[in-house]
């Protein structure tokens, strides 16, 4: 007798689960995201992950749940989650989420926190002081704002607003002109939620390097200057490396890697872009402000800082997870690193490109 065929169970790590930038239960991951933001600005963090990895599952399925009985084999969905949902079914709102979207002080924070360079424990500093709104911020003659804070003020309505795909492009082409003036030699390649698929982003990320290993050390303060130059740079906030060849990979999930990297805020000419810029209505400037990440890891490090920010989030928290538990070796965004041969598997990493299409490959040596 033919054998029944078999359930397509799924996976609990993201990595294991494919799963594509349409959301076929988005009433349910957004009401999911406020309770998880919500445990985050009250620094309850299992809870938050719980939901956040809740959210994970239902975007990877293909189908829209209509009922909590057809969730039953899915992974992750606890009871408060499955009450959550529940109730969206029947009600089509959750009273949880609705409490929470209604509440003065997490209201407070979500706007606080949505400056640039403004965290948790900022925005809620603020809030404790009986700050409401940004005008009651700015008006404090003794409140003190870093810098990063005070251009995330300066330019909020431009990095609030979404990033194009085509801006993300042209932040690209800015790079690569001011990379290759530097060295021949440059790798730029584009990361983040655009390598994805996603159409928009809060950023844009790259990875940028040189084959010429050693090279990249001083890369990125060569490609600040020159963006200086130009008159591009609006922002800038940046971390030298402190990589370290002999360390494993970190056991920490969110730790940051090593690399030397900045934060920028550009200033993107709409003569730059196809189609023109992300912006206002009746906004009569020819430009606007884009928020960007550059990474410059060294060469043969690529292969793992593109995996290591490519992201999402929980794909990465899970590709970690899974390496550890169910291959026993290290993952981050350096290395990857096997415990029971106890080696480091290094990615070496050649890209090329053939009728306009690029491609990259990763060689793993065993050393
Ligand atoms: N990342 C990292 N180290 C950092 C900053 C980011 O490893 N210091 C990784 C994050 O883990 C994430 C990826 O880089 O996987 C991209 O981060 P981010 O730009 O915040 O998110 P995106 O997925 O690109 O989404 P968005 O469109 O909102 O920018
Ligand atoms: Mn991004
Ligand atoms: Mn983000
Ligand atoms: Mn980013």
């Amino acid at each position: 007798a033919p054998k029944a065929a078999p359930v397509n169970k799924v996976s609990q790590y993201a990595c294991q689960r494919r799963t594509t930038i349409e959301n076929n239960n988005r009433i349910f991951t957004d009401a999911f995201e406020v309770l998880a933001e919500n445990y985050e600005f009250n620094e309850i963090e299992g809870r938050c992950l719980a939901f956040r990895r809740a959210a994970s599952v239902l975007k990877s399925l293909p189908w829209a749940v209509r009922s909590v009985g057809a969730t039953q084999d899915l992974p992750c969905l606890g009871e408060h989650t499955k009450a959550v949902m529940k109730e969206i079914l029947q009600y089509g709102r959750s009273f949880e989420v609705e409490k929470i979207l209604s509440d003065e002080r997490c209201q407070t924070l979500k706007l606080f926190t949505s400056v640039f360079g403004v965290g948790p424990k900022t925005a809620e500093k603020w809030y404790r002081r009986g700050l409401r709104s940004f005008s009651d911020v700015l008006a404090q003659p003794d409140i003190h704002l870093n810098r990063m804070q005070q251009s995330g003020f300066l330019h909020y309505g431009d990095i609030s607003r979404a990033v194009s795909k085509a801006e993300a492009r042209a932040v690209g082409n800015i790079i690569d002109e001011a990379v290759h003036v530097i060295t021949p030699n440059a790798i730029l390649a584009l990361t983040g939620g655009f390598r994805r698929g996603k159409d928009f982003g809060h950023d844009v990320d790259y990875v940028v390097t040189t084959t010429e290993l050693g090279k990249e050390e001083n890369l990125l303060i060569s490609i600040i200057e020159s963006l200086k130059k130009q008159g591009l740079l609006l922002f800038s906030d940046y971390q030298a490396s402190t990589f370290d060849l002999s360390k494993l990979p970190s056991h920490r999930f969110e730790a940051m890697d090593h690399f030397a990297k900045c934060f920028l805020i550009l200033r993107l000419e709409g003569s730059r872009v196809e189609g023109g810029l992300q912006r206002a209505q009746g906004d009569g400037r020819g430009w606007r402000a884009v928020r960007v990440d550059l990474v410059s890891p060294p060469a043969d490090r690529f292969a793992f800082t593109m995996l290591g920010w490519t992201g999402s989030r929980m794909f990465e928290r899970d590709l970690r997870r899974f390496a550890r538990l169910e291959r026993r070796m290290l993952l981050d965004n350096h290395a990857l690193f096997d415990k029971t041969k106890v080696l480091f598997i290094l990615g070496c990493t050649k890209i090329f490109t053939h009728k306009g299409s690029h491609y990259t490959i990763f060689t793993l040596v065993l050393r």
